[in-house]
This record gives C-alpha cells, structure tokens and sequence, in this order.
C-alpha cells in the first residue's frame, strides 16, 4: 500500500495560524512588533525565492521584515558593517543571513558576527554549544519543522532507529542531535532516538538505511534514496530540494519509496515550508528574548 503523505504544506498553515494569534498577543501586552531583517547578497535566484517566501510568512503572521540587498561584489568588510549595524538596531529582532554567499566572503565570519539573541538561524557557535547541551535558546528551521512535522503525523522516535543521511551545519548535524537528545519541544516522544548519521564516506549505506524506522535524507542529490535503502514501513523524509530538468526533485525516489515506507514528504510541499513557520516561531522568540534582556526578566513573561 502507498505511504501516507506527510503534508508539510498543510501542517506548516497551521503552525503559521498558531503563531499569528502568538504575535497578535505578543503585542497586546505592549511589545513591540517582531521584526526579522533577512540580508541578501548577490543575485543567486533560488535564494531570491527563498528570501521573498520568507518576507510574505513574516507578513502573513503580523512579523515586521526587511531585506538588506547587497551586490554580488560586496566586501567582506563591508558585509560585516551590515550584519554591525542590525545588531545594534533595537528594532530588528532577528537576523537571517541567506546562504550561500558569495565566494570571496568568509561565510563562518560573518555568521559569527551575528548576535546570539538575533541569530534566528541557530547557527552561531553559542547557540549551536546550548543545543548540544539539551538547553536551547533557538532551534535550527529545518531540524525543528520536521520534529513539528513528524509529532503532528503522531510518528514517535523514541527508542526508534533514525538514520539521517547527510552531516551540514545546517541540518544533518542538527537533526542528529535534536533527535538523540532527552526532550524536545515536542516531548520526548520525538526525541531520545538511537541515531545512525550517513555521509558521503558511508561504507554499505544501503545497510544501514534499511534499518531506519526513520529515514531523513539531507545530501542535496536527486533521487539518490531508492526503494531498495528503505525498510517496510520506514518513515521517510526528504529534506532535498533539487533543480532538475524535471522541476525539483528530492533526494528520494519518490515514486518508488512511497511503495515501500508507511509514511513519505513530498518535494515540494514537505519539508521545505515547515523551515519558514519555524524561522518566524524563532523571531517571535528572539523578540522575547531581547525584551526580557532589556528588561532582565526570564524570556517566556
Ligand atoms: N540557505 C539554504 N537554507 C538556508 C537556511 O536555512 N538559512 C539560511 N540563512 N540560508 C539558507
């Protein structure tokens, strides 16, 4: 029988309804509207997409955004004169490098230099330590929507195999630890999973693929997860978003796995609108936290 779609799509409205009446109060009590300044630099036409679609969630839910559009050629020094100035801006509550950047820029350089309370990314080292830690300020977007995604299909991890194929800063490294750790936002049922991390010098991948009861695939090739690497009933979910001449295309045989696994994402449609409702969760959350360092109260009053 065909899995069961994961419908990210239609999970991710309804965290978006939920943050809208979280902001709608937010502001009640005399806050000041969260705004995120995303910065784009350069002329990369995914990222142009990626940037606008995040504008329009922050709009949809009553979050204030700015775009800071730099030329292809902006300098190193340049940039972080940027990245200086929304730091100090009281107004701007988070801050979204977009990636990737330009190659003459030195790209952890310049995520370093974002404040910690303003790194709606969670890719600064602070935040990145406090997650390994099981004691997070911020989540990672993607990391996070598919914990959002798999409690609200009722998938649990915990006590489960999780295999997640791909090791990025961004997402492999992250989701390893968000599903190994003791707790989540979710509870601990989507967490404390025993997990297995693939790379591209995996020796018998197939092998441990096919003992995934989760499979999360974040290696950035087209249709590379066949049906024959996942086990019957695996929850699969693919987290690759690829250019083809076919349109994009994930990282798993769609077609075929769905065959084979209980539960599936779709590309598009899965994964990828859940990493916008959470990067707007975290900048109602980073308003939070500079409102209650301003004030020296705890985040969540
Ligand atoms: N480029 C691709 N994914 C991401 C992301 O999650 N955050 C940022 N800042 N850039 C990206």
């Amino acid at each position: 029988m065909a899995a069961r779609l994961m419908d990210g799509k239609a999970i991710a409205a309804e965290i978006r309804q939920e943050l809208m009446v979280s902001v709608a109060a937010f502001l009640e009590h005399g806050h000041p509207r969260p705004c995120l300044a995303a910065v784009l630099v350069g002329e990369d036409a995914a990222s142009q997409v990626y940037v606008r679609n995040k504008q329009r969630a922050c709009e949809q839910v009553g979050i204030d955004s700015q775009l800071h559009r730099l030329p292809e050629t902006t300098t190193q020094d340049e940039l972080l004169q940027t990245v200086g100035n929304l730091n100090r801006d009281n107004g701007v509550h988070g801050i979204l490098i977009q990636l990737p950047l330009p190659s003459q820029i030195d790209e952890t350089q310049v995520l370093d230099a974002v404040a910690p309370l303003k790194d709606v990314d969670a890719f600064h080292p602070t935040n990145v330590g406090l997650i390994s830690q099981g004691r997070p300020r911020y989540l990672p977007c993607t990391p996070h929507g598919i914990q959002q995604l798999l409690h609200r299909c009722e998938v649990t991890t915990a006590g489960r195999h999780a295999v997640v194929i791909g090791r990025s800063d961004i997402v492999g490294k992250p989701m390893a630890m968000l599903l190994a750790a003791r707790d989540s936002t979710c509870g601990p049922a989507v967490a404390n999973a025993t997990v297995s991390v693939c790379h591209s010098r995996t020796a018998d991948l197939t092998d441990i693929t096919r003992q995934a009861d989760l499979l999360i695939a974040a290696i950035g090739r087209p249709k590379s997860i066949t049906a024959d690497m996942v086990k019957s009933g695996a929850v699969v979910v693919d987290v690759g978003i690829n250019r083809t001449d076919e349109g994009l295309v994930g990282d798993v045989d769609f077609a075929a796995v769905r065959e084979v696994a209980s539960q599936i994402t779709p590309v598009p449609g899965g994964v990828g609108p859940l990493t916008v409702a959470m990067l707007l969760f975290n900048t109602l959350s980073a308003a939070r936290h500079q409102h209650a360092h301003q004030n020296g109260e705890s985040p969540r009053s």
